[in-house]
């Protein structure tokens, strides 16, 4: 999700990689690495600690037992993917538009897309860390993806961006308002989405959300999506 400007490889105890991000370190005001091919040894961990960096996100295949305390699992990642049907797509619902700048209720939405994400779950964030990321995500989805909205009068019931990434569909941000869920205005907006790609000769959508949006899991496996794959994202603070 977080953009990588360039990457420095710092050091390499066994084959793990401390890389650090610039967009998020600048974003933030203070260090922020990545580290990738984490085993949980107690050599990795040692180097960790001894780094410099305020904040790493570290990123593993598997849950790590034993892990420091500072060390905060933040989120379990889920990748999905949907085929996209060619057939026996549903009708489009007139009151889903594009539209091409932010406003209010969309950064208000969002907001209630990013519920479960790692940056509003992880309680050592202080400096409003999620509202001022997702905002800005909301701003950057303008630029590099499209956004559609499901209007009801003067009402924004939801929204969904679609962005192409390496040649595939992928939904990076959706939400149905808190009142307006569960009575299919997010199957709706699947099944635009699916409709504008069926036209295009696209074969699938992805999108990531986390284990723990239960919700969304539902959701998803509703609207035929299946898991791709699955990793856990631990915060390390120092
Ligand atoms: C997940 C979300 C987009 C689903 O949109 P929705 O309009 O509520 O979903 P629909 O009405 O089209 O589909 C309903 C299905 O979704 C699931 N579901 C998810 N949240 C639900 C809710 N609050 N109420 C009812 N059903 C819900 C159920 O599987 C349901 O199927 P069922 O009625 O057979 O039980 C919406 O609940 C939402 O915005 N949640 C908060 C933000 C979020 O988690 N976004 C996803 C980030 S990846």
């Amino acid at each position: 999700m977080l953009k990588v400007d360039h990457c420095t490889l710092l050091m390499k105890p066994s084959d793990m990689k401390l890389i650090r991000l610039d967009w998020d370190s600048d974003f933030f005001g203070y260090e922020v690495a990545k580290v990738i091919d984490f085993t949980g040894s107690n050599e990795e961990m040692n180097a960790i600690q001894k780094s410099s960096f305020k904040l790493l996100y570290v990123f593993t295949q598997e849950l790590i037992l034993n892990v420091p305390t500072n060390y905060f699992l933040a989120d379990e990642k889920v990748v999905l993917k949907m085929k996209v049907a060619d057939q026996n797509l549903g009708s489009i619902k007139p009151e889903i538009k594009e539209v091409f700048e932010p406003t209010p209720e969309l950064f208000q939405l969002a907001l209630q897309s990013g519920v479960y994400s790692r940056f509003n779950v992880d309680a050592h964030f202080v400096n409003n860390e999620f509202e001022r990321l997702y905002k800005q995500w909301m701003i950057n989805s303008f630029k590099k993806a499209r956004v559609f909205v499901y209007q009801e009068g003067d009402s924004m019931l939801a929204f969904t961006t679609l962005e192409i990434k390496n040649g595939i569909p992928d939904i990076g941000l959706i939400a149905v308002d808190e009142n307006a869920r569960g009575k299919g205005v997010g199957s709706a907006l699947l099944n635009y989405l699916n409709v504008l790609l069926a036209r295009d000769k696209f074969q699938e959508l992805t999108v990531t959300t986390q284990g723990k949006n239960l919700n969304a899991m539902a959701f998803y496996k509703k609207n035929k999506f299946e898991i791709l794959n699955r990793n856990f994202i631990y915060h390390v603070w120092k």
